[in-house]
């Protein structure tokens, strides 16, 4: 296999270096926006493009544009194309899996979900035969991080981000990974591949973790709860939810995944339930998801199956919430249990829609104001 790099970064250097002791994958050219000392390195992604030795495109550059535009180039340029940007994949996922299979080529996507964990290679071979009907899982390892922490120390929020900022876990602008989105993308490739669906990552509702207090974690431990960001998907008859929130759980395994790892969950009808945990991120373990996909194109044509489409339905299972707000701005009846400190009511509420919470989430969102699931 003969590679066109796109990005040379964490995750770029991590697959230079396992594929520089590959003999079978040689990565001919490497697309920087600054040249450095390997002769390969070029600025311009038409060198790469118009090689015809490079047979095969793994893109490391992150976001939408131009990662879009070079891999639907690559793609009808009949190169394979091997992608860790869940951004750009999940944002895309219909158009490019279909610009695959017009060009007889593959379109991989190992590394966009839980690193080195083989979760969409293990929803594809399971979905072929049997009916995934429920996903979820715990999809960033920076949020589980900053949440575990708070947990274990009490620790302010505030701390927590700068020290997951000085370990290398979290971003110098994390809100992404805070605000969901970053999970919202990794659900909806998932959705994707287990329901053979196209959902767009836009139309997830998301609640992340940015106005978390430590106030919010003794509340829980006084509960005997744990709190993680999690993502839901269910499969209905005609219709899917998906969703992601904070949720707060009872001796599940989810509730022992600290730190910076992942945990991806499947429930199929023959299969039962299978869960998947490892490490969700950082250069070494994604790059073993990219190389992996690599050795699938070698031995095989690979692309996905997407012929159902269903619409999002988020009105079909209630659960109850927590919700922390204000006393100042709380002056309407939202629940079934209430505890007040001098600044804060704690909210047990009845059970609700995912629509009805999204609602309430809405109009609170402004506010000092925190939200989760509970789950058992
Ligand atoms: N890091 C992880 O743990 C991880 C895990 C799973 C998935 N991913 C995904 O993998 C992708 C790469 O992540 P990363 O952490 O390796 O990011 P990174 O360290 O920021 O590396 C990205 C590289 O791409 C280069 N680049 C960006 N835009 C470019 C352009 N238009 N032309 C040429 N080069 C360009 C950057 O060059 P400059 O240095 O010149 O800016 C940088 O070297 C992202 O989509 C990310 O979401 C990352």
């Amino acid at each position: 296999m003969i590679v066109g790099l796109l990005g040379c970064g964490i995750v770029g250097k991590s697959v230079l270096q396992i594929a520089s002791k590959k003999e079978d994958i040689k990565i001919k050219r490497i697309l920087v926006r600054t040249l450095r000392d390997d002769h390969r390195m070029t600025t311009d992604f038409m060198d790469i493009l118009h090689d015809q030795d490079i047979d095969t495109i793994i893109e490391v550059m992150g976001g939408l544009h131009p990662a879009y535009e070079y891999i639907s180039m690559s793609l009808k340029a009949k190169k394979n194309v091997v992608t860790a940007n869940k951004a750009v994949a999940a944002a895309y996922f219909d158009e490019l899996n279909q610009l695959a299979l017009d060009n007889n080529v593959s379109f991989m996507i190992e590394a966009c979900v839980g690193g080195g964990i083989p979760w969409i290679k293990e929803l594809k071979r399971v979905s072929r035969f049997d009916e995934i009907t429920s996903i979820s899982g715990i999809f960033n390892g920076t949020t589980n991080y900053i949440l575990s922490n708070m947990h274990a120390y009490d620790a302010d929020f505030d701390v927590m981000i700068k020290d997951a900022q000085n370990k290398g876990y979290a971003e110098s602008d994390p809100s992404a990974d805070l605000e969901g989105y970053d999970i919202v993308n990794k659900l909806a490739l998932s959705v994707d591949v287990a329901f053979q669906t196209f959902l767009n990552p836009s139309s997830i509702p998301v609640f992340g973790i940015s106005t978390i207090k430590k106030e919010d974690i003794a509340y829980f431990k006084s509960k005997g709860w744990t709190c993680k960001l999690m993502a839901f998907a269910q499969k209905y008859q005609n219709s899917i939810s998906a969703f992601c929130m904070p949720t707060l759980i009872k001796d599940e395994i989810s509730s022992q995944i600290n730190a910076n790892l992942n945990l991806a969950t499947a429930t199929s009808q023959f299969l039962g339930t299978i869960q998947l945990i490892g490490q969700g991120a950082g250069g070494d373990p994604t790059a073993s998801a990219v190389i992996s996909d690599c050795y699938d194109i070698m031995t095989n044509l690979h692309y996905f199956d997407i012929h159902h489409s269903y619409p999002l339905n988020l009105s079909m299972t209630s659960y109850p919430f927590y919700i922390r707000l204000e006393k100042s701005v709380f002056h309407e009846e939202l629940g079934i249990s209430y505890e007040y400190d001098e600044k804060y009511v704690y909210i047990q509420t009845a059970k609700m829609t995912i629509i009805e919470i999204f609602k309430i989430i809405d109009r609170y969102r402004c506010n000092d104001f925190f939200a989760a699931l509970i789950w058992r």
